[in-house]
């Protein structure tokens, strides 16, 4: 018989596995503890922006015409412990309050609630973000508290999915892995993924303690790569030279490779940040903390970009912002995403209002997000909306649609020509042709 599978947690992660893992044909029950979540999913509607989403929940979730009926969501972890064979913990791992480490509330809240249920085989598989140690100290725990004892067995398979491209990254991994302490828990997580696998995905097999650093060391590894060139943009600056041509001959190196190269306004979200902290945090409890201090500059060069926004921003208002209009173009921490949390964007936006700009801020999704959590900033409904008699407007988030602006229909609205583009994307000569004084990160003036 196929196998049940649930996903304790519906946010990005939980939301974007459940809905795969009946694109996969499996028969699927989502659980979260928030009722709200689950009255919007099981009618099909994704609480938050993420491309393709929507469609691969109404093509399965029960009750909807055409469906498959293979996905339903409830809140009963009762339920959840009863129907599934393999669980999947989805849930966040986010920032503690005034500290660097991560909150693990969230997954030992899930795993306290499934345990005392399971009364029958089951594989429990982690896939949030946590410190290296979390699933020994979970195995133990769930040894301790499900009544079917040793049938119920833990495991560690981290996810690498990015936002904006969950479903794609999820459906076509470009690897997995799996933390595993049985044959029995690796043949059905094999069994689990043996779709993608069949088409060509490495399958890695490890512990515990390298499958959660395999997670953590590659969003550190990316991070790193970010705030590289940022710092090489750093230096550009001081010597007159191009980022962007730096970046792109950098690239030519395989070993190198462009990919997370772009140099700009640095890195946000709701992983990257949070990620480095708290693996610095662990490393000090492990009592490695000297082989991460290099992370602790990797995140003082990405804070230096949101000041240094600030400082282009002021030069291009004529050294101070007061009674100055400022337009910001894009709120969300990246394209494609409705996702504000450790947004530059909006830590630039609110910079700049507090010391007395008047900012309006466009998005073509996140502003709703925004106004909730920065209601004090002005908002657009659109982007023309946005600039209209602004002394200077900034690039921010490197959606498309601002790639499609027109610098003369902007410029016939704007109060003066000046952009400062944080993203490094805008074809530059084209808005300097429109007679715009167009500045970048890292590039000659
Ligand atoms: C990141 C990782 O890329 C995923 O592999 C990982 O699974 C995920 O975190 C997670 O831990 O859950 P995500 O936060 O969705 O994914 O965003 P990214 O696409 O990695 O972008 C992160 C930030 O870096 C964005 O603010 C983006 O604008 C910035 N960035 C990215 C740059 O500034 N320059 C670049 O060249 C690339």
């Amino acid at each position: 018989m196929a196998l049940r599978i649930t996903v304790i947690g519906t946010g990005y992660l939980g939301a974007t596995h459940a809905a795969c893992m009946a694109e996969l044909g499996f028969e699927v029950l989502g659980m979260d503890v928030d009722p709200e979540k689950i009255t919007a999913l099981s009618a099909g509607r994704v609480p938050m922006y993420e491309p393709g989403l929507s469609e691969l929940l109404l093509k399965h979730v029960v009750g909807h015409e055409g469906s498959t009926g293979r996905l339903r969501f409830t809140t009963s972890p009762e339920e959840v412990a009863e129907f599934g064979d393999v669980h999947f913990i989805c849930v966040n791992t986010p920032q503690r309050k005034g500290e660097f480490a991560a909150d693990m509330t969230y997954v030992d809240a899930a795993l306290d609630a499934l345990a005392p249920h399971l009364r029958r085989p089951a594989l429990v598989v982690g896939k949030s973000t946590v410190p290296v140690g979390s699933a020994s100290r979970l195995a133990e725990r769930l040894a301790a508290l499900a009544p079917a004892g040793e049938g119920a067995e833990l495991a560690w398979n981290p996810e690498f999915l990015r936002e904006g491209y969950a479903v794609g990254d999820t459906l076509h991994p470009d690897r997995l892995v799996v933390g595993v302490r049985s044959e029995h828990a690796e043949r059905l997580l094999r069994e689990v993924y043996a779709t993608p696998i069949a088409e060509g995905v490495p399958f890695v097999v490890t512990d515990f303690p390298t499958a959660e650093l395999v997670k953590t060391a590659a969003n550190s590894f990316l991070a790193t790569k970010i705030s590289f060139i940022n710092a090489m943009a750093e230096v550009c600056e001081s010597a007159g030279a191009d980022v962007v041509q730096l970046s792109q001959a950098l690239a030519h190196d395989a070993r190198i490779g462009g990919k997370f190269l772009n140099a700009g306004l640095g890195f946000g979200g709701g992983c990257l940040p949070k990620d480095i902290r708290a693996f610095m945090a662990r490393a000090g409890e492990l009592g490695a903390d000297q082989a991460l201090t290099f992370l602790r500059e990797v995140d003082s060069i990405n804070m230096r970009r949101r000041s240094r926004m600030v400082e282009l921003a002021r030069e291009q208002c004529g050294g101070g912002f007061l009674g100055r209009r400022v337009a910001v173009l894009g709120a969300s921490f990246k394209p494609n995403s409705d996702d504000i949390r450790d947004s530059p964007a909006l830590n630039v936006a609110g910079q700049i209002q507090l010391q007395g700009a008047q900012v309006t801020v466009y998005d073509p999704k996140a502003v709703d997000n925004a106004r909730k959590m920065f209601p004090s900033l002005a908002y657009a409904d659109s982007a023309m909306e946005a600039v209209e008699g602004a002394h200077v407007v900034l690039h921010l988030t490197e959606w498309q649609e601002f790639r499609e602006l027109d610098p003369v229909a902007v410029g016939a609205v704007v109060a003066e020509r000046r952009l400062v583009d944080g993203r490094n994307v805008l074809d530059g000569a084209r808005w300097r042709a429109a007679g715009w004084t167009y500045r970048a990160m890292g590039r000659p003036v």
